[in-house]
């Protein structure tokens, strides 16, 4: 699903990852972690291809990124690869569902479409009843999952998401965090979380440990938690999965 070899990158004379070779399969949670300053945003943002590396080379879905232009990049990324921040970063002149549908409207999908795909999703998210609610009337927690919702509007092959519990308190936090799984389980979601939250990595399938700009270790979970016990919502079921949309699109 993901392919990453040999990524090097510096800022100036500080060289911040220095080799990093990394695979991932679908529908694995991966969580990366390790001290500040380790290189692990910069490596989600070129994994993101939100920025380039100096060497190295990026697949994505059978999709060597670094072969792409300017604007066929630009396409991939709204139609293949979904963030979340640790900041919401929705847009507080649109509502919930407005934001939701952005992502889609840029793909080129039609409002009909985009509207049902962001009200399925909202229904998910348990936050039916908050869809015409813009951000400023939002709790944290609504609004990370509005963002987890408008980073999936487009069925991205992998979400990757930096910090997104950062700003929330506990219970909103474990709330997200088992969002994250139900999606892995349900969709077959990949998602790849860079997080300083022990209990959420700890969850995950894989742990990857990054240290001065290496991966200094791979730990695959063969986790406390099976997927089976992993808490679901107790959702509809979204009538989408990441595999066979594609062709809806045209
Ligand atoms: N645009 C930039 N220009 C110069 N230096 C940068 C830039 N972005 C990041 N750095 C530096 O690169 C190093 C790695 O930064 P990065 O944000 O990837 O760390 P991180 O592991 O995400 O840390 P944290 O856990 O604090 O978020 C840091 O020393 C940072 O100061
Ligand atoms: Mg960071």
């Amino acid at each position: 699903m993901i392919q990453l070899r040999n990524i090097t990158k510096s800022f100036g004379s500080l060289q911040v990852l220095r080799g990093i070779d990394l695979d991932i399969n679908q529908g694995e949670v991966v969580s990366i972690v390790g001290p500040s300053g380790a290189g692990k945003t910069t490596l989600l943002q070129i994994m993101g291809t939100l920025d380039q590396p100096d060497t190295g080379q990026i697949i994505i879905d059978g999709q060597d990124v670094s072969k792409l232009s300017r604007k066929k990049m630009a396409q991939f990324r709204n139609q293949r690869i979904g963030f979340v921040f640790q900041f919401h970063q929705l847009l507080p002149e649109f509502t919930a569902l407005e934001n939701i549908m952005i992502p889609a409207f840029i793909g080129g999908i039609g409002r009909k479409e985009a509207q049902r795909r962001a009200t399925e999703l909202l229904e998910f998210m348990k936050l039916t009843d908050r869809a015409d609610h813009k951000p400023s009337e939002l709790s944290g927690g609504e609004k990370q999952r509005v963002a987890v919702a408008r980073a999936l509007v487009n069925h991205p092959a992998v979400v990757l998401a930096d910090e997104p519990s950062g700003s929330l308190d506990s219970q909103n936090k474990d709330e997200l965090h088992r969002l994250f799984f139900d999606l892995r389980d349900r969709l077959k979601q990949t998602f790849v979380i860079v997080t300083h939250d022990e209990s959420l990595a700890s969850m995950t399938d894989r742990t990857i440990h990054m240290v001065d700009g290496c991966l200094t270790s791979d730990e695959s979970s063969e986790s406390l938690l099976s997927k089976k016990d992993v808490t679901t919502m107790d959702s509809p079921s979204l009538s989408f999965n990441t595999n066979s949309t594609q062709d809806e699109k045209q």
